[in-house]
């Protein structure tokens, strides 16, 4: 069975493609594209979203195209189509995408319909215009060529990619599980009884990790996305020795809850910054001010991530979303466990699949095709708020 995703919910136009082994596992990536739109909102130093929207129909038929043809499913047509009535609910349902419009209906028109058996796309959480993008595309494909949708939650996605290689037994064998989710939008730990059977145990009561990265650099004059930004800088520290001594809270880290909060610590960047305007060329303290940023914010996850799996008796931690690539985030995580001689596994996804991608959303699609979620293309809508 080969299922596509699309994922628009952010600023990155991704589709990616693979093959299930029929109620097996053990997934092979066929493609993965992923168009990132950085550079546009680099500029702005955050993600607006009709400006994504825009991009996001310029991107998505060029990404899916480079998709099919990476998969080995791209196809030319021996004679191109006329246009058949069917192209006239295309143009209806992308009403208000023109420019995606005009492109899918000359690739309709040029290219075989591809052998996909389903379609999967996230429909939420997200930013609305993005999502109905991704949405409505996905819905043009499976009107015109007949092939079912399953909608797909973008928490869901980036937990279920970590079961990439697994098969059905070994992944029933992990639970129960404590998934760790930070990105830019989300910050939660959540208890996975079975996979569709979540528990949120805690999460951010204002800003994500991932944001909380974003907006430090932002003070700091680093470039967006910030948490590659401040990772780069803090590695740079090798030993400890620590020439200005910058000391950050470690906001809520002995609360008796799961919950994060890291606004606060944005604000004490802002305001150890402003004390110490005059060292804000200098580069070493921009790396040690990096340094202890990321450690703040790895102290905390690491600590009530573990806390929940003690107090769940989990089998497996999950890692997921985009801060989840954060090399020392990866390695602190597994340290800890060792140190701790806690029998519990540790998984957390190729970096590429960290941040947001479509092999995910095809995984979750996946699984959710098993259980029966498959949708008619009419039904389906977006929900920017999207719960687990
Ligand atoms: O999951 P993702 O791609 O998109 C959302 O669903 O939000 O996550 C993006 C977030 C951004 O805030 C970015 O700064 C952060 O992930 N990020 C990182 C790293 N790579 C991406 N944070 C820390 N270290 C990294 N290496
Ligand atoms: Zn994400």
């Amino acid at each position: 069975m080969i299922i596509l995703g699309i994922d628009t919910s952010c600023d990155d136009t991704s589709i990616g493609i693979i093959k299930a082994q029929n109620n097996k596992g053990n997934f092979k990536i066929l493609s993965n594209i992923i168009s990132s739109q950085v550079n546009i909102h680099k500029k702005y130093g955050g993600v607006y979203p009709m400006l994504a929207k825009r991009e996001h129909q310029k991107n998505l038929v060029f990404v899916f195209k480079k998709a099919l043809k990476k998969a080995n499913l791209l196809k030319i047509k021996n004679k191109k189509s006329e246009k058949d009535n069917k192209i006239q609910t295309i143009e209806k349902t992308l009403s208000r995408e023109e420019i995606l419009k005009n492109e899918l209906i000359k690739f309709l028109e040029k290219y075989e319909k591809p052998k996909i058996d389903i379609l999967s796309v996230t429909t939420g959480p997200g930013l609305d215009p993005c999502l109905w993008v991704g949405l409505n595309f996905t819905k043009s494909l499976s009107y015109y060529w007949e092939i079912p949708i399953v909608p797909a939650n973008h928490i869901q996605s980036h937990i279920l990619v970590n079961f990439l290689d697994f098969n059905f037994k070994e992944i029933n064998s992990f639970f129960p599980a404590v998934s760790l989710i930070v990105s830019g939008g989300h910050t939660q730990i959540i208890l996975i009884k079975n996979i569709g059977k979540y528990k949120i145990l805690g999460e951010t009561l204002d800003d994500a990790a991932g944001e909380c990265f974003d907006k430090t650099a932002r003070i700091l004059n680093l470039e967006y996305p910030g948490g590659p930004k401040i990772a780069e800088k803090a590695k740079k520290i090798k030993n400890k020795n620590l020439k200005y001594n910058i000391s950050l809270p470690r906001p809520m880290i002995n609360s008796k809850n799961y919950d994060f909060s890291f606004s606060g610590l944005k604000t004490a960047v802002l305001y150890k910054t402003l004390k110490d305007k005059n060292n804000l060329k200098n580069e070493r303290y921009i790396e040690e001010m990096c340094w202890e940023i990321q450690q703040s914010v790895i102290d905390v996850l690491i600590k009530k991530t573990i806390k929940a799996a003690k107090d769940y008796k989990a089998k497996a931690i999950f890692l997921g979303g985009g801060v989840s690539a954060n090399n020392e985030l990866r390695r602190q995580f597994k340290e800890k466990i060792k140190q701790e001689k806690l029998k519990i596994n540790f998984f957390v996804p190729p970096k590429d699949l960290c941040t947001d991608n479509g092999i995910m959303v095809a995984i979750s699609g996946y699984f959710n095709y098993l259980k029966n979620k498959t949708k008619s293309w009419k039904k389906i809508k977006i929900n920017g708020n999207l719960k687990l």
